[in-house]
């Protein structure tokens, strides 16, 4: 997250302004079966396989979005990713394997997968092997039978070299990135290529096993339960399983020294893995975890997934922490208010997902108003205090542009406004519509739509079916309508 801009009065402490936060494997196991089978049902719910002879096509190497138009593949649709790295920090080298269970959605000759650097050294398509090439993150398959429409495809691939960090468009980097001790690993909007073969839309939600083999004395932590831990000549390997779906850009696999503290909350394993040289910095917000969980699943509804906890590592250079799905990465230690920010968005972010990226204030305006009730929570300020201060501010103020609905550019995704502004319209519209309809309009977006991903209009109609209201011009002020809203 990028830093709230909430001044200390508001947070009760004396000085100056608070910065919240920094500026701003076992052969896996295929189509596993999440309590809630999703990635399964899709697969049933397909049409039924294509009439015989196929008139192949080559999938489309992009999904559109308006600011990552080549980020996914067109023409099938994952179910499950069975990853096995091994990484050495001495030599900067990742080896990995993916195992990737797909359904196609066309009949298709050739199809991509989404990944940057690395060498592939081999591609198999059902066992077969495969022709590839390499366009900048486009891998190219051609299997060696075409594919047809509704049949389950099962693609392997292996590739090793040295990650290269990703930057993004407002110059942040991501991806796989090396700390002293290991590797931070990050993925939104685009890191997931840095590090594993996928389609890397955050519509293409899939399950997860991902084994990380490192050298003993460090620690793998990624998404979901740890199945097993176990050591041989000198290497432990780490094999964690996500039976949730997931977007890819919330995969992880961060790795270093960790003491990591293992639990229960809300009802699930809880895992916080900590970098020594963060623990005394971090202890304080790190005692608030199970209560900011148990109290966003008594506003929102019961916690999504099958696991939780917070990856607290020692990565500077990086600049933000991100929600990554189960256990949020913190690129050092964080306080309670970025603790919460993260911990909210495995409602609104990780279960319920944007459909193009320019919603993203969906996520980022929903975590930041999170961090808004947490502070009413503990009696330290409201939500309508913080909306007073940023009402305050002048019209020329950054927190204003661009709009929270609309960033414009990719450069944007992470500005001020989107978080701001984004919390500001929540707030706005729990003053228009009142505490009960209010409340339960975020519970029946949260409930209605988890493991899903959604777009604004459909959170307006929601809005307004629950409140009988119509919304539509003060959505459109709020989300869409440059400079100062009439706050
Ligand atoms: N979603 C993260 C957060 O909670 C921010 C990610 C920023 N990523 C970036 N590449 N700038 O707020
Ligand atoms: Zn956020």
């Amino acid at each position: 997250m990028r830093g709230t801009r909430l001044p200390a009065t508001i947070l009760g402490v004396g000085g100056a302004m608070l910065a919240l936060a920094a500026p701003a494997l076992a052969r896996p196991r295929l189509i596993p079966a999440p309590p809630h089978r999703p990635a399964l049902h899709r697969f049933l719910g397909r049409p039924g396989p294509s009439p015989w002879p196929v008139r192949p096509q080559i999938g489309a190497p992009g999904l559109g979005d308006p600011f990552f138009p080549l980020a996914g593949n067109g023409g099938y649709d994952v179910l499950h990713y069975g990853l096995r790295l091994a990484y050495d920090p001495a030599t900067g080298v990742l080896d990995g394997s993916a195992d990737i269970a797909a359904v196609a959605t066309s009949d298709l000759s050739r199809f991509d997968l989404d990944l940057s650097g690395f060498t592939v050294g081999a591609v198999s398509v059902d066992g077969r092997p495969a022709s590839f090439t390499r366009d900048g993150q486009e891998l190219q398959i051609t299997p060696a039978r075409p594919l047809r429409r509704g049949l389950p495809l099962l693609v392997s691939v292996s590739y090793s070299g040295a990650p290269t960090p990703i930057t993004d468009p407002d110059g942040s980097i991501e991806g796989w990135v090396p700390t002293t001790d290991g590797a931070f690993v990050v993925g939104e909007p685009q890191g997931a290529p840095g590090w594993f073969p996928c389609n890397d839309n955050p519509r293409d939600k899939a399950t997860y096993d991902i084994s990380v083999t490192v050298p003993d004395g460090l620690t793998a932590v990624s998404n979901g339960v740890l199945r097993s831990q176990r050591s041989s000549r000198g290497r432990t390997t780490f094999a964690w399983h996500e039976a949730f779906p997931m977007a890819t850009y919330l995969a992880t696999a961060t790795l270093g020294h960790f003491e990591v503290a293992q639990a229960t909350v809300a009802g699930v394993p809880s895992y916080v893995a900590v970098d020594p040289s963060q623990a005394a910095d971090a202890a304080p917000a790190l005692a608030e975890l199970p209560d900011i969980v148990s109290y966003f699943s008594s506003v929102y509804g019961p916690y999504p997934f099958d696991a939780v906890g917070a990856i607290v590592d020692d990565a500077p250079d990086v600049g933000y922490a991100l929600e990554s799905q189960t256990k949020p990465n913190f690129d050092r230690a964080p306080d309670e208010f970025t603790l919460a920010h993260e911990l909210s968005h495995q409602w609104f972010g990780d279960a319920v997902t944007l459909t193009t990226w320019p919603d993203i204030w969906l996520h980022e305006g929903f975590a930041t108003y999170s961090e808004w009730l947490w502070g009413d929570h503990t009696g330290q300020f409201t939500p309508q205090d913080a909306y007073d201060y940023y009402a305050s501010l002048p019209a020329d103020d950054p927190v204003w542009d661009p709009p929270a609905g609309n960033p414009g550019t990719p450069d944007a995704l992470f500005s001020d406004s989107v978080y701001i502004r984004g919390a500001m319209t929540l707030q706005a519209l729990r003053v228009k519509v009142g505490d009960p309809a209010f409340f339960r309009i975020l519970r029946r977006w949260y409930l209605g739509n988890r493991y899903g991903n959604v777009t604004t209009p459909q959170f307006i109609a929601l809005a307004q079916r629950e409140s009988g209201q119509n919304l539509g011009a003060f959505f459109n002020a709020w989300l869409y309508q440059e400079g100062k809203p009439p706050v």
